[in-house]
């Protein structure tokens, strides 16, 4: 039996990501292929460059995309900055900075954490106390973890990491496009993102930026593989343990040089030149916002149904709320009964707050006035219906009050 074409249910995805696409990225990523080195095909990704100089506000040459989610990107930064042995230091204040030691981890770092309770941040002078002490080549710091819901600052980081010469690496996922991002002001060398999260876009395009500062360490571990070498290229001792991941082919890739390392995935650079456009044409900051708005209209909303929001709520990113769930609420069982009676997905958790908390997203094309209310008026249905007492109407009240105070 031949299963019939691809019709998926109408899901409005309020979860911590991925979230529901704009509807023109979805119509650019129909766009027909053309060859790899077609000239609309190379102009398209210097398009796609410029665009995202201006998403991550960076003058950075290096700024392009590495094919795959967002790990794929954060991989690439990590195993093409860090040389085995090298000190990577990562302060972790939930799942993802876990997840950047591991990575650096399997990089042959040596890799020293240090650890924030689940909901806070750090204070900037933790930060600059480990680097003092660990005396790290790279720091890698989480932006925003959907897993907390936290936004580290980071606008004063770069200058410690400066003057420690230590390179300041940021996995800004699921951030980027929805809070404040000042790559060149904030000194970053690298960071990088995914579309799924507040760009608005599909997972499977990692952007990523690169200083001048780490494109000469990528530079200095330059090896080019062999059936495309040329005579003349370098070949360091200490070369990027990651084919797929070196950035130094991947530049040449992007690059005048046109190296051909990879074959670039032509939909997912239309769909991430999309995600970028919209973003550039609405204006970056009118974008973050409009993120704002929506955070704080769905913050405002569930605190009027009565529930406890999770954590440090001066930290929050702007796009996600964590809420309690409700004593004798079963919460997979309301998530499911959100999905199938009103087609709204709402996020899970995982470690230390796996079935304490819900995560409720406002990004990208939902990070709307319409999708704000819709939700939590849908909320409020099934939470009553799971035995919670919840005001009638008061969620999109608070959040319609906030809507027409930024009105
Ligand atoms: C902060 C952060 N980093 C990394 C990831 C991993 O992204 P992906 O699943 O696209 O590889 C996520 C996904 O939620 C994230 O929120």
């Amino acid at each position: 039996m031949i299963p019939g074409p691809i019709d998926p249910p109408a899901r409005l995805l309020m979860g911590p990501g991925p979230i529901s696409a704009y509807p023109s990225v979805l119509r650019a990523m129909s766009a027909p292929l053309v060859g790899q080195y077609d000239p609309f095909m190379t102009a398209t990704m210097a398009e796609t460059q410029e665009l995202y100089r201006g998403v991550w506000n960076t003058r950075n040459e290096a700024t392009l995309l590495i094919d795959g989610t967002s790990r794929a990107g954060i991989e690439a930064a990590i195993v093409s900055l860090v040389r085995p042995g090298d000190r990577v230091l990562v302060p972790v204040f939930g799942r993802f900075g876990h997840l950047l030691a591991e990575i650096a981890e399997r990089a042959l770092a040596e890799v020293h954490t240090i650890e924030a309770p689940w909901g806070q941040v750090f204070p900037t002078s933790a930060i600059e106390e480990a680097i003092v002490r660990v005396k790290p080549t790279l720091l890698a710091l989480v932006q925003g973890d959907t897993s907390t819901t936290m936004n580290q600052p980071l606008d004063e980081i770069g200058e410690i990491c400066r003057r420690h010469g230590v390179l300041f690496y940021t996995d800004a996922t699921a951030s980027l496009g929805g809070n404040a991002f000042d790559a060149d002001e904030w000194g970053l060398d690298a960071a990088t993102a995914g579309l799924q999260k507040c760009l608005g876009g599909p997972s499977g395009s990692a952007p990523i930026t690169l200083s001048p500062c780490a494109v000469e360490v990528v530079r200095s571990r330059a090896r080019i593989e062999a059936g495309i070498r040329e005579p003349g290229d370098p070949t360091a001792s200490d070369f990027v343990r990651s084919n797929y991941f070196d950035l130094g082919m991947i530049l040449d890739y992007w690059g005048p040089r046109r190296l051909n390392h990879h074959t670039e995935a032509t939909t997912m650079l239309y769909g991430a030149r999309e995600c970028a456009r919209v973003m550039m044409l609405e204006g970056r900051d009118a974008v973050i916002a409009r993120h704002e708005v929506a955070g704080r209209a769905m913050l405002a909303g569930v605190q009027a149904l009565g529930l406890s929001v999770f954590g440090d709520i001066a930290h929050k990113m702007n796009n996600v709320v964590a809420v309690e769930i409700p004593e004798g609420v079963p919460g997979d069982t309301a998530r499911a009964a959100l999905l199938e009676d009103f087609g709204i997905e709402i996020g899970t958790s995982f470690g230390p707050l796996h079935g304490r908390v819900w995560r409720i997203g406002t990004m990208g094309f939902n990070a709307r006035h319409d999708a704000v209310l819709t939700t939590l008026a849908a909320l409020e249905a099934v939470l009553r219906r799971f035995g919670a007492a919840v005001p009638a109407g008061g969620g999109v009240e608070a959040a319609a009050d906030v809507y027409r105070a930024a009105a």
